[in-house]
């Protein structure tokens, strides 16, 4: 038997987490031979409610689940952790826009990575899931120095989903026909779901779908903005979806990229791809080795119109990063 693998989730007791534990806890992410410990974290004046998650983890009796921790404490969360799944946040509510979240959640995401830098495993990965993402893994990664940089993501995964499905429906093929669906930038509205270099069936979108005004218009706005609408529609933030996406991008962080596929994930920029600033938290498509390492995609060409977004995107990370100045 192997030894487990310690899995810390924070937002124990959200909708998000709700999703997302059972299937960490049944063998569908790290693998049917991988028992696993969880810990799971609340803040104090939802911590009782972790109760009834346990209860229910215990009851589904699953074979590879071998410990669970319950916990108010960023100390106790992260403790030996080998992946840190930061989920927890104050969600957004109808109207709001991610930036208004920006204050609210950014001295906790300090606190989680001054934890993980302290107590977590030497192998430690981190997917922050709570908004505004990538500025909050910003933040985590910046209180966390002698963790490599390159150990912390964050999730974009959602939106390279919908995208694909988005341009599955509309060209009347399967989702798996849809592939190379990068999304460069911010989880937010300033995000671009690049159709120019996305795939379907081996040819490019631009190529099955013609009608350009639809794919620069109603394709990028609709992704762009479908997380607001499903708050619209539901008066919640997404869950099922997000913990879908959460499951996907650690598996794909787990397991070696096919062929000259790839996936989407905030990722620190180097400097070095795309005219993307230095240390900002940035998605990119991204492949990964099977060895645990990942590496960006390089020399893409963009066009004139891809650039404009990248720049707009870049422009929004630049201005959130300058909004939480004293916390870097
Ligand atoms: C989403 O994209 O559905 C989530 O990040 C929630 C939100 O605030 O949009």
């Amino acid at each position: 038997m192997k030894s487990p693998v310690t899995v810390a989730v924070t937002g124990g007791a959200g909708q998000v987490a709700y999703s997302l534990l059972f299937q960490v806890a049944n063998g569908s992410v790290f693998g049917n031979d991988q028992p696993v410990n969880l810990i799971i974290k609340e803040v104090p004046q939802f911590v009782g409610t972790l109760e009834g998650v346990r209860m229910e983890l215990e009851d589904c009796a699953f074979p590879l689940l071998n410990k669970i921790t319950l916990t108010d404490s960023d100390t106790e969360a992260f403790d030996g952790a080998n992946w840190a799944l930061l989920v927890g946040a104050t969600p957004r509510g109808p109207g709001m826009e991610r930036k208004d979240l920006l204050l609210m959640n950014a001295a906790s995401f300090r606190d989680q990575g001054t934890a993980i830098d302290k107590t977590a495993a030497s192998d430690i990965r981190v997917v922050v899931v709570g908004n505004p993402c990538n500025t909050n893994c910003l933040i985590a990664m910046h209180h966390a120095p002698d963790v490599p940089r390159t150990r912390f993501t964050a999730l974009t995964r959602l939106d390279q989903n919908r995208s694909r499905a988005a341009l599955a429906i509309k060209a009347g093929r399967p989702v798996s026909a849809v592939e190379r669906m990068t999304i460069w930038g911010n989880h937010s509205s300033t995000q671009f779901p690049d159709f120019e270099h996305a795939v379907i069936d081996g040819k490019p979108v631009p190529e099955v779908i013609s009608d350009r005004n639809w794919l620069e218009n109603t394709f990028v706005e609709a992704v762009q903005k479908r997380g607001a609408a499903i708050i619209a529609a539901r008066g919640k933030s997404s869950a099922a979806s997000a913990a879908n996406a959460v499951l996907d991008h650690v598996r794909s962080m787990l397991e070696q990229t096919d062929g000259d596929n790839w996936y989407s994930m905030g990722v620190v920029s180097d400097g070095n791809n795309y005219g993307i600033a230095d240390g900002l938290i940035f998605s990119f498509p991204c492949r990964t080795d099977g060895k645990g390492e990942w590496s960006i995609v390089e020399g893409l060409s963009l066009s004139d119109y891809a650039k404009k977004k990248l720049e707009t995107t870049q422009f929004e990370l630049i201005g959130e990063r300058e909004d939480v100045k004293e916390l870097l």
